[in-house]
């Protein structure tokens, strides 16, 4: 399958329900709050029970789709998503390649509740990805770039890989959303998506998705959503499904803002490092330019002390002091805090859709010195 240039997929987004309406429909999508459905006699009928599927889901899936380019399965976190694509397609015996730098949950839910099942983590940092042999393992898990140290791993030439080994590779897409990179196109066999970040994006609800073009590999995890019963409120979705309206307008404005905002930290003598993938000289920039179409809203840098980094995102009238990423409002958290392997003054920021001037000169106020 090609996939649709951004621009035609952002159209087609908005767009995606117009064949279905009826004179008089209303334009917006209708929530719909019902867990059963009209079924008399024989029970064959697109909604039937509130666990299998409803309109609201449906709707939110077909949207995914135009921007994914591919089918999608929605759950009621990123994490939900995750689990299911581990409980569908683990089985006891296997090994899971696991990034050791990427977004903590994912090992932690491998090493408390899959490896008593027989499942095997095998952590490395995304930096060695491409050299890992990978003989014997069942799956491979990818965070590009990763949370929270924004490295790159090369999708295409590890999917490669994979493939010849007999790999599953799933990537975790929650940093760039399928607007900004397309793991699918690359090779990977299945992509997650915390839509709780940029997707839904604004700080409202949590909700995640899987993608997958092949049937089978999505139908299991279709499967294990209605037999676990992990599904999403039609109210999360009616949010997400609003929010994915303005994804594509509000990363524009927040990837062009973090591009200026990054350069501007990096030349700042209060900054003593600064991560972010679109910077010409960050050490995941090649990689990058060739898999990602823009480089992302999330900046990584590195203040002299925690009391420095502390005294920057609470003192900044333009940081909301919160965990997550990919809100309206710029957000930032010392990731130290939750036990990242990372600097006492390692700030993680999520840059929103502020006017970026007016951004810059917040942070510039804010930083010491
Ligand atoms: C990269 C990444 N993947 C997955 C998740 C989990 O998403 P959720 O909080 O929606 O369960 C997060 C949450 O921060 C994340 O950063």
């Amino acid at each position: 399958m090609t996939t649709p240039p951004r621009d035609a997929r952002a159209l087609s987004l908005l767009h995606h329900r117009a064949e279905s309406l009826h004179k008089g429909d209303p334009l917006s999508l209708p929530l719909t709050l019902s867990s059963v459905f009209h079924l008399p006699g024989d029970p064959q009928a697109e909604f039937t029970y509130g666990r299998f599927s409803t309109p609201v889901w449906q709707e939110l899936e077909a949207q995914l789709g135009v921007i994914e380019a591919a089918d999608c399965v929605v759950f009621p976190s990123g994490m939900a998503a995750i689990a299911a694509v581990f409980y569908a397609h683990l089985k006891s015996g296997d090994r899971v390649l696991m990034p050791s730098d990427g977004y903590y949950t994912g090992r932690v839910l491998l090493e408390r509740f899959l490896v008593k099942l027989g499942v095997e983590p095998v952590l490395r940092p995304t930096l060695d990805f491409a050299t890992t042999p990978l003989d014997g393992f069942a799956m491979a898990f990818i965070e590009t770039p990763s949370n929270p140290g924004l490295e790159v791993c090369d999708i295409a030439a590890f999917s490669a890989r994979a493939k010849a080994a007999g790999v599953l590779t799933v990537v975790d897409n929650t940093t760039c959303t399928a607007f900004l990179q397309q793991p699918l196109d690359l090779g990977a066999d299945l992509v997650v998506v915390s839509d709780t970040k940029s997707s839904a994006g604004h700080s409202d609800v949590l909700l995640g998705h899987v993608a997958a073009r092949d049937p089978g590999l999505l139908q299991q995890v279709r499967d294990w959503r209605t037999l676990s019963g992990a599904i999403p409120g039609p109210f999360e979705a009616w949010l997400t499904h609003r929010g994915l309206e303005t994804l594509d307008v509000r990363l524009e404005r927040m990837c062009r803002s973090a591009g200026v905002i990054a350069e501007r930290f990096a030349a700042h003598p209060a900054v003593q490092s600064v991560r972010y993938p679109g910077l010409a000289d960050d050490p995941s920039h090649a990689i990058a330019a060739k898999q990602m179409s823009g480089f992302g809203f999330i900046i990584s840098l590195t203040l002299e002390s925690a009391e420095a980094a502390e005294a920057f995102i609470t003192s900044c009238t333009a940081l909301a002091s919160t965990t997550s990423f990919g809100g309206v409002h710029s957000s930032a958290e010392r990731r130290a805090r939750w036990g990242d392997a990372v600097a006492p003054g390692f700030v993680r920021l999520s840059v929103g859709v502020e006017p970026t001037e007016a951004l810059w000169s917040a942070f510039a106020a804010a930083l010491p010195g």
